[in-house]
């Protein structure tokens, strides 16, 4: 838990809201282009995969960080295992990475793994979502206590405390704006959110005046794996990420990249990162499957599931639609997240990452990707808002869990329903339960599997394992 923590904080900086909510916008579902499939756009087909992973598990991507030796005496006792990497992240857990600044002090901050790598049965799976953070308590009390660490330990003009304000003075703040109702859910879009806020579009310069006002709920989603975002031709659950994908994976360079030029520079590492991205495979289902039912479950997937998910095998095709949110009936209030109260997605569209080339954009629209489901039996909870905790539960809405609590273990998968081993329970107390009462965290939809027979469902999601 601890270790969550600080890689939190190495995330974090400003996150100011006030705000009132935007009326709705007023959306037409009917029109044509949610229906089709949403086109490929041009992608850089140079990179080098190996380079990538070392640049995406050690590289300076996120910018600045926390002084290296206001942390390094935690992790003295840690051996990188998992990542096998080298040099002062030999003794680093997975998820982060140190580097030297441009002034010659080191810091260390959080990687893209602290988000996208995750145990499921004991293994460290790079590429799964994590599942399991909590972000439901606001952790402004130990981002002052980074700050006075920091403050006790280096003079004020010393080159370790340039490098952390102002990223680091406004993290206490902004703790408060990503505290999540919910718990299993990750506010990565609210962070970023935050670090926009803060910087001025065309130059990316740190700048003291909001840029927009941002909305006083807090929006969380799933996280999804990357080992589909080969097959994807938008980004993000909404579909919202469009044109160089190399623009959007660094995002998260918001945290604390110096300005333009310096963007630049890690925009041609990430050419790397997306040829990495690229090798990434599903992982393989642990367990035998029944190849039968399999089998006849590929019937009733195809017949019912195809048009929107594609086809899986030898031949192989994912149509990369945008469903409209009346087709699919999910939560939309992420949908509107975007298109409504959010202030990220115009200031991208007037940025730096928008504007230079390869130019990139925030598209968001009033509906959900199909999204491919390569190794979905892993990538538990569903929905783009986690509120399903097991497939069976979600090709059968009749009995979803209203209520629910997760053991959180990543041992703890029921083979049977095919996610998380979870009890319901009858109302929304305690700290780890998950209520889908929320406003966005709804379990409402896609009912697709409602009308399925027992055996075509249990066909189904024998089918579901092998893919
Ligand atoms: C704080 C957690 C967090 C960190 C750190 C993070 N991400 Fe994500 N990422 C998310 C969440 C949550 C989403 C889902 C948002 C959505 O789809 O609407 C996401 C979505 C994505 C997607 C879209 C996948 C798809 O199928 O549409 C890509 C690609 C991605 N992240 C890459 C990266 C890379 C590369 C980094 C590091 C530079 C990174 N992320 C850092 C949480 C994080
Ligand atoms: C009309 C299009 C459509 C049809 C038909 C459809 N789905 Fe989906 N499916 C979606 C959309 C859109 C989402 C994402 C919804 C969201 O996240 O809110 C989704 C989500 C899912 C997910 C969860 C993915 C995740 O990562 O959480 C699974 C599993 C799934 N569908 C399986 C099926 C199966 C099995 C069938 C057939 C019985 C089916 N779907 C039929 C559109 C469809």
């Amino acid at each position: 838990m601890k270790n969550k923590i600080l890689v939190l904080f190495s995330f974090l900086f400003l996150i100011f809201a006030c705000n009132t909510y935007r009326n709705l916008p007023v959306v037409n579902d009917e029109q044509d282009w949610i229906y089709e499939s949403i086109p490929a756009s041009p992608q850089a087909t140079n990179g080098d995969a190996e380079r990538g992973f070392e640049y995406i598990s050690s590289g300076d991507y996120v910018g600045t960080g926390i002084p290296y030796d206001v942390m390094a005496k935690r992790f003295g006792a840690y051996k990188d295992t998992l990542l096998h990497r080298k040099g002062d992240n030999a003794n680093l857990p997975y998820s982060f990475t140190a580097f030297d600044m441009e002034n010659g002090a080191k810091v260390m901050t959080g990687t893209c793994f602290t988000c996208h790598a995750s145990y499921l049965d004991g293994q460290l799976i790079v590429g799964l979502g994590d599942s399991k953070s909590n972000y439901t308590k606001s952790l402004s009390i130990f981002a002052l206590g980074i700050n006075a660490m920091v403050k006790l330990k280096y003079r004020r003009n010393s080159s370790e405390r340039q490098n952390f304000q102002p990223y680091g003075h406004l993290m206490p703040k902004g703790m408060r704006y990503i505290v999540t109702p919910n718990p299993g859910v990750n506010p990565a879009f609210r962070l970023e959110e935050g670090y926009a806020n803060f910087r001025d579009p065309t130059d990316l310069e740190y700048e003291r005046k909001k840029q927009y006002k941002m909305p006083k709920y807090v929006l969380a989603s799933d996280v999804p794996p990357l080992w589909n975002v080969k097959k994807k031709n938008a980004l993000y659950y909404n579909g919202m990420g469009r044109g160089d994908f190399r623009k959007q994976f660094m995002q998260a360079s918001l945290a604390g990249v110096r300005d333009s030029t310096h963007a630049r520079e890690i925009l041609n590492n990430f050419e790397d990162v997306l040829a990495w991205m690229h090798t990434l495979e599903a992982p393989k289902y642990p367990k035998e499957i029944n190849e039968n039912l399999a089998e006849r479950g590929q019937a009733v997937f195809e017949e019912n599931c195809s048009k929107c998910h594609g086809y899986y095998g030898e031949n192989e095709r994912y149509p990369n639609k945008l469903i409209p949110l009346d087709k699919v009936g999910t939560d939309p209030y992420y949908a509107y997240y975007f298109m409504r109260d959010n202030g990220l997605s115009d200031w991208y569209n007037e940025s730096w990452y928008a504007h230079s080339y390869p130019t990139s954009s925030h598209v968001p629209k009033a509906g959900y990707i199909a999204p491919p489901l390569n190794g979905i039996w892993a990538s538990a909870p569903y929905l783009h808002n986690a509120s399903v905790p097991t497939l069976e539960d979600l090709l059968d809405s009749r009995q979803r869990p209203k209520y629910w609590k997760r053991v959180w273990n990543s041992r703890a998968y029921d083979h049977d329903k095919m996610g998380w081993q979870y009890e319901s329970v009858d109302k929304a107390k305690g700290k780890y339960v998950y209520d889908t009462t929320l406003q966005g965290y709804g379990n409402q939809g896609h009912t697709f599997g409602d009308e399925l027979t027992d055996e075509e469902r249990a066909a189904v999601l024998e089918y579901l394992k092998s893919l």
